[in-house]
């Protein structure tokens, strides 16, 4: 066979910042065969080979384990350079609206593009509060859910049923414009609401109904924390917290869940029942169950006698399969930007209220050592979103158990956005991917007397 040889033909294959798509081409020859494959360049500079004719053309495939080289769509929701650290929203850095913002503006940001004037938020926070309340039937379902499910499981199951309520046909090309509008607003209002229910019944307590008065996150609050017949008194400074968090988990482009969401969706699948995918894909410890697992992590040092250098040895020692949770990112190279927002938030809080957690001191130590160390530092590994964020959920009140349910909460705008984006372009197209086949070769069936 003929050496694979790429060239650029046109020599110039510059990025031209700002001007969005450009098309140019490369050459592939492949056993004496020309291929052009057009050149995309995004609006930051990002180029992709555009290989949509190779297989029909060279009988060639890409084999790309982990799919860490491979674009799978055109997004103009979230920007990320790995390399320096950058996460933006439709072009606004993301620690702005962590310090700016509120997780509902945000929400509105990426699913619709644009932020909300003041008569489009008011119109979209009136929304919520509108299908905040879960149908009565629906209730009845969490009565045969055993307490001890994790709230993952339940969430996926929740709103997976919801659909059935409604979009009982299932088919989201009945759904029109205003209608994916609408579910959006459902979704994140009831996924809310289905968390909290979720929370109450592993705790054996009464359901709390939404509250009209409280915005989105002090209404979750006050569902989570109240009882019957008694006031909740909301606690600015939680509610200022968890929109923070939930800011920087609200999108993150094309992550295990939000891929996950895609492929379902592009099976014409309806929007409930992709979001419930989602959520089982968030739910993996390499993914959104990683909150969780460094808090466990962080309580069996702490119980242990803190000491996190033995902790690090464990990591290192390539017999354990231990990795350390929170650290590392198949995209971020440098820091994750959302780590130091979250760090700095957990410094601010604590300082603020003068209380300390030991857990937060180990957390401190144990980043400390790991930074220093060549095993982290050869492979590029740095704290993530996850590594801080359960400390400042553990001091909002929220059981370890919820922390995934916290980040799947989070990222339901960003699922909703790239399921609506994904809906819209043109011509839709089924997600397949294609493999190598490595198994035996034809092998005739032998009938089980005959087999030895
Ligand atoms: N602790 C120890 N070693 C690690 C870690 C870690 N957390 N992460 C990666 N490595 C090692 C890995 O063992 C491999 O080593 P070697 O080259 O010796 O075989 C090397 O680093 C490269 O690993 P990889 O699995 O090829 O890297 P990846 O980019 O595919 O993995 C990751 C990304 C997030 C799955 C991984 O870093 C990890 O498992 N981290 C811990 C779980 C975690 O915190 N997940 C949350 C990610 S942020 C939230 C989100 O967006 O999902």
């Amino acid at each position: 066979m003929e050496v694979l040889r790429l060239s650029i033909q046109n020599s110039e294959l510059k990025s031209k910042k700002g001007e969005g798509l450009v098309k140019e081409k490369a050459l592939l020859k492949i056993d004496g065969k020309n291929l052009e494959l057009p050149v995309i360049v995004g609006t930051e500079g990002e180029k992709a080979f555009d290989i949509g004719d190779l297989r029909s053309q060279t009988s060639f495939i890409t084999y790309d384990y982990g799919y860490a080289n491979t674009g799978s769509c055109l997004s103009a929701i979230t920007f990320i350079d790995g390399e320096k650290g950058i996460l933006r929203y439709r072009g606004i850095p993301v620690e702005q609206l962590a310090e700016q913002s509120t997780f509902v503006e945000t929400a509105y940001l990426l699913i619709s593009g644009k932020l909300p004037n003041k008569k489009e938020a008011d119109q979209f926070s009136k929304e919520l509060t509108e299908h905040a309340s879960l149908h009565q039937d629906f209730k009845h379902i969490f009565d045969g859910i055993p307490s001890a499910t994790h709230p993952m499981a339940v969430l996926s199951a929740m709103v997976t049923i919801l659909s059935g309520f409604h979009v009982p046909s299932g088919d989201p090309n009945k759904q029109n414009e205003s209608e994916v509008r609408k579910f959006s607003a459902l979704l994140l209002s009831k996924v809310r609401t289905i968390a909290a229910y979720s929370y109450k019944k592993s705790i054996g307590q009464p359901f709390i109904y939404p509250h009209r008065a409280l915005n989105y996150c002090a209404n979750f609050l006050h569902m989570m924390f109240s009882l019957p017949g008694e006031e909740y008194p909301v606690d600015d400074e939680a509610v200022r917290i968890l929109n923070l968090l939930l800011i920087l988990h609200a999108d993150h482009e094309q992550n295990c869940s939000t891929s996950t969401v895609r492929l379902v969706g592009s099976a014409q699948t309806n929007l409930f029942a992709c979001i419930a995918a989602g959520i089982c894909a968030l739910w993996g410890p390499w993914h959104g169950g990683a909150n969780q697992e460094v808090m466990e992590m962080l309580e069996e040092i702490h119980g242990g006698g803190g000491d996190v250098k033995q902790y690090v040895a464990k990591v290192k020692d390539s017999n354990s399969k231990v990795r350390l949770a929170g650290f590392g990112h198949r995209v971020y190279k440098t820091f994750d930007p959302r780590a130091k927002v979250i760090k700095a938030a957990c410094d601010r809080y604590f300082s603020k209220r003068g209380v300390e957690d030991p857990l937060l001191e180990i957390a401190f130590r144990l980043e400390e050592v790991a930074l220093r160390d060549d095993f982290f530092i050869s492979r590029k590994l740095y704290p993530n979103v996850d590594f801080y964020s359960g400390i400042l959920y553990k001091s909002l009140g929220i059981p370890t158990n919820m922390f995934p349910v916290m980040f799947a909460i989070g990222r339901l705008p960003g699922w909703i956005a790239h399921w609506k984006e994904m809906r819209e372009t043109k011509p839709p197209r089924l997600g397949r991917p294609r493999q190598i086949y490595t198994g035996p070769l034809k092998t005739d069936y032998i009938p089980v007397v005959k087999r030895s």
